[in-house]
């Protein structure tokens, strides 16, 4: 059996904080991080709004998108380093606001590679045909864990929530291909501090980033059995603009088969793959047989890539 999706949807708060308004309170520039990261703006969630409001926002969206009812979803993952509390799992809070009933529910820990994760242990469960349905959220509130007066981190993230219901698709289609890895002796280079706040060494997490990014590109892309000319799109994990051209001029494609949400929500952590795949999809960038490549890396250190061709 194939196993795909079946359907996208995601969430961003309406509020928009632009990098003039950056320069209001940190010392920094519009130019300096355009250049630097190529985010122009980022949405950022109001108090009364946390992770689980806004997967559950994006989950219905996916779950109208594929047509699948809540109460057939056997199983949902959700992808956050920000939970709204160390437990109960975001999971578990998304299972009774949908009505999932029949769901298990768990959050995956793995940084900005939660949804790669999420998408491939959704994959492991309808492969051995255990479960039918399978919801996999990515929901970030980073703005809670962004330290305001630090420039070196407070310009890169953004708030949103992006999902996506798994199941059997028609042969051919589907998942074709998948890489997950891990490094924990690189932690020291990303992780919550001890004031709660994300901490992150940039220049070591950029160098990890522009390696691992194209080679696992590329890995996925051979695994399927494909040529790095047959990729439609490619939706890497949106951190840096600079390291997302690396893994495109890597594949050799052109600018407009990749994903650049970026710009207008900054890093999202877990969830800019899965919101820049529903944009994608909304858009029509995606289409039906369309050769897909998402890529992600994080904190960890992980990563994870998925070659998958599009459609039902
Ligand atoms: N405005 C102005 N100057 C700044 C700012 C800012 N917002 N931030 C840093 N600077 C300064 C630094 O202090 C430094 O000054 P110095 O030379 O006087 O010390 C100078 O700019 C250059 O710093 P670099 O670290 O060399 O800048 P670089 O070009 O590497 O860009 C950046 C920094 C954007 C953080 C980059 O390293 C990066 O993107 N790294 C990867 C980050 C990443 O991928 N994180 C993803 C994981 S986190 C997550 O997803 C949850």
């Amino acid at each position: 059996m194939s196993v795909g999706v079946l359907g996208v949807g995601h969430y961003v708060p309406t509020n928009v904080v632009t990098n003039k308004d950056l320069e209001k309170t940190v010392d920094t520039s519009d130019e300096w991080i355009r250049t630097r990261t190529g985010i122009e703006e980022r949405r950022i969630a109001s108090d009364d709004i946390d992770s689980s409001d806004m997967a559950f926002y994006a989950a219905e969206k996916a779950l109208y998108d594929a047509n699948v009812k809540a109460e057939e979803i056997d199983l949902i993952l959700v992808a956050t380093v920000t939970p709204d509390t160390p437990f109960p799992s975001v999971a578990c809070m998304l299972q009774d606001r949908l009505g999932a009933t029949k769901a298990a529910a768990m959050d995956v820990s793995a940084a900005c590679s939660g949804f790669m994760y999420g998408m491939i242990t959704a994959k492991q469960f309808i492969d051995t045909g255990v479960y039918k349905h399978v919801l996999v959220v990515g929901t970030e509130k980073l703005s809670k864990i962004t330290d305001w007066s630090d420039r070196n981190t407070c310009v890169l993230f953004g708030d949103g929530a992006g999902a996506a219901v798994l199941g059997e698709v028609s042969k051919n289609k589907g998942i074709l291909s998948f890489e997950l890895g891990a490094d924990g002796s690189g932690a020291k280079h990303l992780y919550q501090d001890d004031n709660d706040f994300l901490f992150m060494n940039g220049r070591e997490v950029f160098k990890f980033a522009v390696r691992q990014m194209p080679e696992s590109s590329v890995k996925v892309i051979e695994q399927a059995g494909l040529k790095n000319e047959d990729v439609d799109y490619l939706i890497p994990h949106q951190a840096n603009i600079r390291i997302m051209e690396a893994a495109r001029e890597r594949l050799g494609i052109s600018e407009d088969k990749m994903a650049t949400s970026i710009k207008r929500y900054g890093n999202n952590s877990s969830a800019s793959i899965p919101i820049a795949l529903s944009e994608a999809v909304k858009n029509g960038k995606i289409k039906d047989n369309d050769v897909v490549v998402l890529v992600g890396f994080g904190g960890g250190l992980t990563w994870g890539a998925v070659a998958l061709r599009w459609g039902k």
